[in-house]
């Protein structure tokens, strides 16, 4: 049997085992794993190298509609091939459909913006703003089985909130489908109420964005969204988790045995509120929510990884540019930072910090890294054992890391369409140096080799039923 390429000579990580061994592709598959594998038409050399299973970032948002005249700095072309030099192989963007629009129509418009336009493999999560009878009593059900097995909710934002009632009715429909519930969980009334204080009292520049959403507001629909998923007996993720109260609460659950599971993301492991106190208009480059809190909110985060209350360490890259009357710097986010664009970028730099300060750090080991980066993503939303390990059989979806190299991070390294990264200057050690996505390279030692046609959208199959949480 012969290959059309063998990676050679490195050592492989699954979220299971590390292991010197070849491994052998063909036909973009994983085909073999062991030594002297004989001929294939491509060698690549893995020497002190760490073959990795391909990231999988199952939250960005790209091309997404934000109001207000502002533009998401990135579409399918560059977030994608950001995701690549970040060391990904399949990313998991939204699809939000608007207030007045069916989901069909939504995913209509989100597949002929990403069709031919993706480096590494796309599927779609679903956003629910409009939970009308046809919606969730016909559409989702059919939309589930057709491969979306996952939906977002959000109990915050104007135009995207629900209600608790249609909470309610969103997650019985998940249970009755078995779709993965994603929820956004900060309290929108004690968001506008906070912030109309704050306005009144002149406290209007980014620093602001933090004060308007203190930990209790996302304490306390945390504890909510548990609660309505608890009546209703259906799992659910607790997204972008930013501090030790949200955290507890998720923990409090999964002892209770709950199937409640959380993420995290890097600007909560790296960020604080100092951030957006910067002069001037800087601040709004760190304008994400929930917001970065303090340095005890990051050592929970962490605390969440190492004890595995969270099950996934995503990006929730969400990219403004700065320097832009679209993005950040809009004219009315000028007036106060209610209205500065939410989101900030990081599907490029997310696998290179957990590396750096969990694994060389010592914080976590390199299975949990994989696990975290990939193989709890493909588990939870319906893509493993096709994604996120190395396995005969699974796609050949495979990052090459150098564990020793050192980088700074500068916003040249991402790719992505922005003007800034907000880790400018960070020091890692370790950085996927090749990228390859269904046995071709995309991204080879800092160049892009790989072309906007080679991403492919993958349905999805229901998250296992009643299966133990990764
Ligand atoms: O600020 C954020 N997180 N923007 C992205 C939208 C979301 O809530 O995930
Ligand atoms: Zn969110
Ligand atoms: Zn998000």
């Amino acid at each position: 049997m012969s290959f059309d390429a063998i990676i050679r000579g490195g050592t492989v990580v699954t979220a299971a085992d590390t292991f010197a061994c070849d491994v052998g592709i063909r036909d973009g598959k994983i085909t073999a794993l062991g030594n002297d594998l004989g001929p294939a038409t491509t060698i690549i050399d893995a020497t002190d190298r760490l073959v990795l299973p391909g990231g999988i970032d199952s939250h960005v948002h790209f091309a997404q509609p934000s109001g207000d005249g502002i533009v998401m700095a990135d579409g399918f072309a560059s977030g994608t091939r950001s995701a690549a030099f970040g060391g990904n192989t399949t990313v998991l963007p939204f699809c939000l459909q608007e207030k007045g629009q069916t989901l069909r129509e939504a995913l209509k418009h989100y597949h002929s913006l990403a069709d031919g336009e993706c480096h590494v493999d796309v599927a779609f999560h679903l956003i629910v703003t409009d939970p009308t009878e046809h919606v969730l009593g016909q559409e989702l059900p059919a939309l589930v089985e057709d491969g979306y097995t996952s939906l977002k909710v959000f109990m915050t934002y104007e135009g995207l909130a629900l209600s608790d009632r249609e909470l309610l009715e969103t997650m019985s429909v998940a249970r009755e489908t078995g779709a993965m519930l994603m929820v956004h969980a900060e309290n929108f009334d004690a968001i506008r109420f906070l912030t109309d204080r704050l306005e009144r009292a002149g406290n209007t520049a980014p620093r602001f964005h933090a004060a308007s959403r203190p930990i209790p507001v996302e304490r306390e629909a945390t504890h909510r969204a548990i609660s309505l998923s608890e009546l209703v007996d259906v799992p659910i993720m607790i997204v972008h988790v930013s501090n030790r109260e949200a955290m507890d609460e998720i923990r409090r659950a999964q002892q209770r045995g709950l199937r409640v599971m959380g993420e995290t993301c890097p600007q909560y492991l790296m960020l604080t509120e100092k951030d957006l106190d910067q002069l001037n208009m800087e601040g709004a480059k760190y304008v994400c929510s929930p917001p970065p809190r303090d340095v005890a909110s990051q050592q929970a985060c962490w605390e969440g990884l190492q004890q595995k209350v969270f099950s996934v360490f995503s990006s929730d890259h969400c990219p403004f540019r700065y320097d832009d009357p679209k993005g950040k710097l809009a004219p009315k986010g000028r007036t106060s930072f209610r209205w500065v664009p939410n989101g900030i970028p990081g599907v490029a730099t997310r696998l290179p910090i957990l590396f750096s300060e969990g694994v060389v750090k010592g914080r976590i080991d390199l299975n949990s890294f994989v696990a975290f980066s990939a193989t709890n993503h493909a588990k939870i939303y319906g893509l493993y054992p096709r994604k996120g390990t190395i396995a005969v059989g699974s796609d050949a979806d495979i990052a090459l890391w150098d564990p020793k190299r050192k980088v700074t991070i500068r916003h040249e390294l991402i790719h992505d369409g922005s003007d800034y990264t907000p880790y400018e200057g960070l020091e890692v050690t370790g950085w996927p140096v090749l990228t390859m996505v269904r046995g071709k390279v995309v991204v080879d030692d800092g160049t892009l080799v790989g072309s906007k046609e080679h991403g492919t959208y993958l349905p999805r199959a229901k998250p296992p039923a009643g299966a133990t949480i990764p």
